[in-house]
């Protein structure tokens, strides 16, 4: 039986588990990356490397030239270039105050920020077209799943001051090329034309009537799309609306003449150039700003989250944030889907390649010898190191092989008294002898 002090130690026993448990969880949490964001770490990093310059050369070569923007705007700027009745703005901005009491968002894409910065620069006061590209981190604050991240990476084109079909065609080109590049077979290129502001009236008022006779099965948000923009009822995840769009009016059929001809010809040098797509009347791409050509690269495999690509021509942006009429198409690229993609189809990526040379060392004066050496090597431009942690040899070895060393080489009394010693290659075991100086090494590294 337990006496009335014995229950109390019991209790404070029972609080100080409670209180443990508590502080653990929090502790937990404290190492757990925010949902919907990843850390990429060393194995997968150089992967990342690899394929964004890569994708910078690819766009390079096509005359595009890198933009670096600021992760955080004025709020105003994505409500009226990307539009307030979108998901984008309505629901998945992260916006706070600043402690100034100014609104502002972290980037949810990168075409309304390119467009305010050639803006304020008066770049589009020069030549034209103006071809930029940007690699960045964006925010959007959606439902995490499989490809679908809060925090994401795009590789973004932008073209300003080209209207003809051409320049559709080439910024269609840059998009398959990169895929092609990055040993994608398994991918489908999607085209549509949502016309312009003289056709696109007509389009909205059928968009309109057509979910007004559905109005009472609409969700909330699309009840309110109705009157302020329609046509974003199309982009709606929720399965009823979503069902409900399946049928609805198409962009397609209410094309202006101008636009008709300008789709047609998009069309014509795809087929000229042997591009293959298909045309889906569904695209409409979820931000307002798109005028006339919108198209996604779709990846079969991937699912839900296949589109890896999606862009299309804004010839009204510039003016809606208070520049002159500009025609402007673009597209951007998850790269994380883009990588993903690639794994799925087994893409070749490089070795992640550790240092040239592992210099190990046996005694005291050895290890100055190979701090020396490796100081040397490193001025040489050649990716040295030696051991830190006064290891026994195996254990430099072995931390040498663990770290993908290319060569080790060992440095011991009879080293240091002849100046020659052997680089042993981690790959082959093959043994090339050389002086004790950084020339030689080099050398025989190639
Ligand atoms: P977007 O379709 O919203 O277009 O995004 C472009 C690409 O970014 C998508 O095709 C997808 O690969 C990737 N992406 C979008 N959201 C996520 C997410 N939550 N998680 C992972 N990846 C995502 C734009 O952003 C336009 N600014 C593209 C553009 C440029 N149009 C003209 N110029």
């Amino acid at each position: 039986m337990m006496t009335p002090v014995d229950q109390r130690d019991a209790g404070v026993v029972r609080c100080k588990h409670i209180i443990a448990r508590e502080e653990s969880r929090k502790m937990a949490e404290l190492i757990q990356a925010p949902r919907g964001t990843a850390d990429i770490l060393m194995d997968e990093s150089y992967q990342w490397r690899w394929l964004t310059d890569r994708l910078a050369d690819t766009v390079g070569r096509f005359g595009y030239r890198e933009i670096l923007l600021p992760t955080f705007e004025h709020t105003e700027l994505f409500e009226r270039g990307i539009g307030d009745a979108t998901d984008v703005v309505g629901k998945e901005m992260y916006t706070m105050l600043d402690k100034g009491g100014r609104s502002i968002t972290l980037r949810p894409e990168g075409t309304a920020n390119t467009a305010r910065a050639l803006l304020q620069h008066g770049s589009l006061a020069g030549p034209l077209p103006l071809r930029v590209f940007y690699i960045m981190s964006c925010f959007r604050y959606e439902k995490p799943q499989s490809g679908r991240y809060r925090e994401f990476h795009q590789l973004g084109i932008e073209l300003f001051g080209a209207p003809s079909p051409d320049a559709d065609f080439e910024v269609i080109r840059v998009g398959d090329t990169i895929l092609r590049e990055c040993s994608l077979a398994h991918y489908e290129l999607e085209l549509n034309s949502i016309g312009c502001p003289h056709c696109r009236p007509a389009f909205h008022a059928a968009l309109k009537e057509y979910f007004a006779s559905h109005v009472d099965e609409l969700c909330d948000t699309c009840k309110g799309r109705l009157e302020r923009n329609p046509l974003r009822i199309l982009d709606c995840k929720s399965p009823v609306c979503s069902g409900i769009a399946k049928t609805a009016p198409v962009a397609l059929e209410y094309l202006c003449d101008d636009c008709r001809k300008h789709f047609d010809e998009v069309r014509r040098l795809l087929e000229l150039a042997g591009l293959s797509y298909v045309i889906n009347p569904t695209i409409v791409r979820g931000l307002d700003y798109y005028t006339r050509t919108v198209f996604e690269f779709v990846h079969k495999a991937a699912g839900a989250q296949g589109t890896v690509c999606g862009g299309g021509r804004y010839d009204g942006l510039i003016e809606t944030i208070g520049g002159p009429p500009t025609a402007g198409i673009g597209f951007g690229m998850g790269l994380e889907r883009l990588l993903s993609v690639m794994r799925s189809e087994s893409a070749v990526f490089p070795e992640d390649r550790g240092c040239d040379v592992f210099v190990c060392s046996v005694g005291d004066r050895a290890r100055e010898q190979s701090r020396l050496l490796v100081c040397q090597l490193l001025d040489a431009g050649v990716a040295a190191q030696y051991d830190l942690n006064g290891r026994s040899l195996k254990a430099q070895l072995k931390f040498a092989d663990r770290t993908h060393a290319r060569f080790t080489m060992v440095l011991g009394d009879e080293e240091l008294e002849t100046g020659q010693a052997q680089l042993k290659s981690m790959l082959d075991s093959r043994l090339l002898p050389v002086k004790l100086d950084a020339t030689s090494i080099r050398q025989a590294i190639g």
